[in-house]
């Protein structure tokens, strides 16, 4: 059974929080692009009183401050508001009416929620200490989280911890869930341009074939993960793109191949591009060939702080019941709430939105994710509830 203070009001606020997270969902904006979204957020804010911040992290995002009765440290609630380039699939009436833009991945639920966590924290405010809303842009794609930080959004006040959730579809509504420690896995950015020398398919000791030298290298690249890292330390190599050639009686001048690399260990992944430059030069010299690595850092590993994931726990518990909460084994996904995890105590947890009955089972990006609204009453009170734990902790 419920036992947290913002219970009933949760309840009460479910017509608002699907008619926001509808009108979200409607109209999606890409990364660093999320215009009407953010005067969204600045409107629903200013209804409660809530005075927003100057645009930060480009322009999109902005921060929010609820007051408590007394002063105390301050605890963030973060949410991203971006929504991803893919048709969406639904039947759903409130689906995209952007042609190729869709919130398939939740982050108009997450808007919404805060929304609501933030309804519910004026109408209960904490007894000591504040709350800041962190509406981010670009979590997708760009790093708003990176931005959002940059334009002094942890500080004035500094903020003790964060707190974030993300919508599951693996899992119903009325569950949730957190990993403890390493949550989701750093995720790089690999771009290989294989070049040789282009001739006739007929006469290929008289060129240098980049077709079969980049074969070599992608399978040469997997060797990384299998023979040149500890088993026990996470890591996935996956070369997503391969493009080269002309016609089938041509020999191919260059291929260029594209990949991501996750892992969580940070001074395995410090290691990697010297090892990929090693392996891909060896390959190519190997054969005649030259090649050019681009190794781009993307988001860091996201850390859940051990020490603050029972404070996560509590609220959890508290909104869902504790034999409805889990704790969870890590993602390979990538997360830009890394980045507030590398500079305050952080912890980012999973809402349930799975709802087999409606069909809602899709994953994460799909084009048919939809998600079970039930949990957005459940994860506003759990956002409040988390802060309001918090704080508790610090008084
Ligand atoms: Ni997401």
């Amino acid at each position: 059974m419920p036992t947290t203070p913002f219970d009933a009001a949760a309840r009460a606020l479910h017509s608002d929080l699907v008619a926001w997270r509808r009108h979200l969902h409607r109209h999606p904006e890409l990364a660093f692009r999320e215009v009407a979204t953010a005067d969204f957020v600045r409107e629903r804010l200013a209804e409660l009183g809530i005075e927003a911040s100057a645009p930060l992290a480009g322009g999109t995002g902005l921060t929010a401050l609820v007051r408590g009765r007394g002063d105390g440290p301050t605890v963030a609630l973060r949410a991203d508001m971006d929504a991803l380039p893919i048709p969406e699939d639904t039947r759903a009436d409130y689906a995209s009416t952007v042609p190729g833009v869709a919130h398939l991945c939740g982050h108009d639920a997450h808007t919404a929620m805060l929304l609501g966590a933030a309804t519910l924290l004026r109408r209960l405010p904490p007894a000591y200490g504040h709350v800041k809303l962190l509406f981010q842009p670009a979590e997708e794609d760009g790093g708003g989280a990176e931005k959002m930080i940059a334009d002094g959004a942890l500080e004035r006040p500094a903020v003790g911890a964060v707190f974030a959730l993300h919508v599951d579809p693996r899992f119903p509504a009325g569950r949730t869930g957190v990993v403890v420690g390493p949550a989701h896995a750093a995720a790089d950015g690999l771009d290989i341009e294989v070049v040789g020398a282009g001739g006739h398919a007929a006469y290929p000791h008289l060129s240098v074939d980049a077709v079969t030298v980049a074969a070599q290298v992608v399978t040469a690249l997997q060797h990384v993960v299998s023979r040149h890292s500890d088993p026990l330390a996470p890591l996935v190599l996956t070369i997503g793109t391969i493009q080269g050639g002309f016609a089938r009686n041509v020999i191919a001048p260059s291929v260029n191949l594209s990949g991501t690399v996750r892992s969580f260990d940070a001074e395995l992944r410090q290691g990697l591009p010297g090892l990929v430059e090693r392996v891909v030069q060896g390959v190519v010299a190997a054969h005649g060939a030259t090649a050019r690595v681009t190794y781009t850092m993307g988001y860091p590993a996201t850390i859940n702080d051990p020490a603050l994931v029972p404070t996560f726990d509590a609220a959890a518990a508290a909104v869902v019941g504790a034999d409805a909460h889990a704790h969870l084994a890590p993602t390979m996904g990538g997360e830009d709430f890394a980045y507030y995890a590398e500079r305050v105590p952080a912890v980012i947890g999973r809402l349930g939105v799975r709802d087999e009955a409606r069909g809602f089972v899709h994953p994460l990006h799909h084009p048919r994710f939809d998600l079970d609204e039930a949990a957005l009453p459940l994860g506003a009170a759990l956002l409040a509830e988390a802060a309001r734990g918090w704080l508790d902790t610090q008084a």
